[in-house]
C-alpha cells in the first residue's frame, strides 16, 4: 500500500472502506473473505466473533486479498506459541506490523530483530522491568496513583483517560528513562506520533512525524551524552550507553530502540488502565467481588490484560516453507498472530 493510500484510510469512515468487515455476518460470510486486518471491526467493537469463527472452523487462516496484501491469520494459543517460540521459522523483521514497511520510514529496534541481536539488546533494557526493580518502585508508584486519583474532580464529568491512565504511564516513563520531569508529556507526544496514521489527529504527514523523531533523538542524545561519561546508573538510556550490545549503536538504532521502550511502556499500559476500568464499570458483580476481597487483584491484573488485550497481535515472516496447523505456509508468508483472540 502506498503512503497516499494509508492517509485516504485515515480520512475514510473505517466503515465505509471497501476492506472493511463491519456489519458483515461473521458466521454466514464466506470464510475465506474474512480479513481482520482493516481497523474497521476494531474500531466498532466487533471483532470477537470473527475470531470465534476462525478458531472454530479454520485457526490457521488464509486471507488472499486485503489492503496489506496476503497474510495468514493464526488464533489459537497452541499455533501462536509455535510461531512465537520459532524465529528460526518467523521472523521478526523487517517488521512485526501488519502493513509493509518502507525503508525510509523505519527505525531499527531490536522488537523487529531476530536472535541473537535481539536477545542480546533485549537482555540490556530488561532488568528495569524485572521484578526486583518493580520493587524497588513500588512505594512511588503507589504514591502516585493516590496522587493522581486524589487530584480528580468530584461530581463532574472527567477523561479518564488523559487525567489517569495517561498522567500515571507518562510519570512512570519519565521515570524509568529518568527523563526531565517536567517534559514529560512529551514522551506521550513522541509515543503518539511514532504510531499515528497521518491524519488521524496527531500528526498530518509522514514528514511531521519525522519532525517529532527528530526532535526526540535530539533529546535523547543530550542524556546520552550526560550518561555514557557517568558511572552506569539504573535508568533506560544509562543501561543502553553503558550496554555492551547497545553503547556502539547507531543513532537511528538509538530512537528506534528509545520510541520501541516509549511506545512499549506508554501504550499498552494506558490501554490496560482504561480498559480495566471500563470493563469493572460494566460488570459491577464482578467490581464488587474485587472490592470485597483485595487478594485477588494478581487474578484482575492478567485476567484484565486477557479482556482488553492492549496489544491485538504481532506479525512475523516465514524465512521458509513450514507447516502450521496442517497448513502449508510458504517461505516470505505474512504470519499474523492474533493475541486479542
Ligand atoms: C499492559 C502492559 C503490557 C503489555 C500487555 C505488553 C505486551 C507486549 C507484547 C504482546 C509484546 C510482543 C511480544 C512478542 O513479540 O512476542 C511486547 C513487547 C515489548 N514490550 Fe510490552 N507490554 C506491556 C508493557 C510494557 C512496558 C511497560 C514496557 C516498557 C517500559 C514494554 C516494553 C516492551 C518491549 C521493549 C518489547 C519488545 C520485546 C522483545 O522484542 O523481545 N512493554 N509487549
Amino acid at each position: 500500500m502506498s503512503e497516499n493510500s494509508t492517509e485516504m484510510r485515515a480520512t475514510e469512515s473505517a466503515e465505509q472502506s471497501r476492506w472493511s468487515m463491519v456489519g458483515k455476518d461473521p458466521w454466514t460470510m464466506p470464510i475465506e473473505k474474512i480479513d481482520l486486518s482493516h481497523p474497521g471491526i476494531w474500531h466498532t467493537n466487533e471483532f470477537l466473533p470473527f475470531l470465534e469463527r476462525l478458531r472454530k472452523e479454520d485457526p490457521v487462516h488464509f486471507c488472499a486479498e486485503s489492503a496489506v496484501g496476503p497474510y495468514w491469520s493464526v488464533t489459537k494459543y497452541s499455533d501462536i506459541m509455535e510461531v512465537d517460540t520459532s524465529p528460526h521459522i518467523y521472523s521478526s523483521e523487517p517488521t512485526v506490523g501488519i502493513i509493509d514497511s518502507y525503508e525510509e520510514y523505519t527505525l531499527p529496534m531490536f522488537i523487529a530483530m531476530d536472535p541473537p541481536k535481539h536477545d542480546d539488546q533485549r537482555r540490556i533494557a530488561q532488568p528495569v522491568v524485572a521484578p526486583a526493580n518493580l520493587k524497588r518502585l513500588e512505594s512511588i508508584i503507589r504514591e502516585r496513583v493516590c496522587n493522581i486519583l486524589d487530584g480528580l474532580p468530584v461530581n463532574e464529568e472527567f477523561d479518564w483517560v488523559k487525567h489517569v491512565s495517561i498522567e500515571l504511564t507518562t510519570q512512570m516513563l519519565a521515570t524509568l528513562f529518568d527523563f526531565p520531569f517536567e517534559d514529560r508529556y512529551k514522551l506521550t507526544f513522541w509515543s503518539d506520533a511514532a504510531t499515528a496514521i497521518p491524519g488521524a489527529g496527531v500528526v498530518n504527514s509522514n514528514e511531521e512525524r519525522w519532525a517529532a523523531m527528530e526532535e526526540c533523538l535530539q533529546v535523547f542524545t543530550g542524556l546520552w551524552n550526560e550518561r555514557v561519561n557517568a558511572e552506569p546508573g539504573s535508568d533506560l538510556v544509562s543501561m543502553l550507553a553503558h550496554g555492551e550490545a547497545t553503547r556502539n549503536m547507531a543513532p537511528m538504532e538509538y530512537l528506534g530502540n528509545i520510541i520501541l521502550l516509549i511506545v512499549g511502556g506508554n501504550d499498552t499500559t494506558r490501554n490496560s488502565i482504561s480498559g480495566g476500568v471500563l470493563a469493572l464499570n460494566e460488570n459491577p458483580a464482578e467490581y464488587d467481588k474485587l472490592r470485597a476481597n483485595h487478594g485477588i487483584i494478581p487474578n484482575m491484573v492478567s485476567e484484565i490484560i486477557r479482556w482488553q488485550t492492549p496489544l491485538a497481535y504481532m506479525r512475523r515472516t516465514a524465512l521458509v516453507d513450514a507447516e502450521l496447523g496442517g497448513k502449508q505456509i510458504k517461505a516470505g508468508d505474512k504470519v499474523v498472530m492474533w493475541y486479542a483472540s
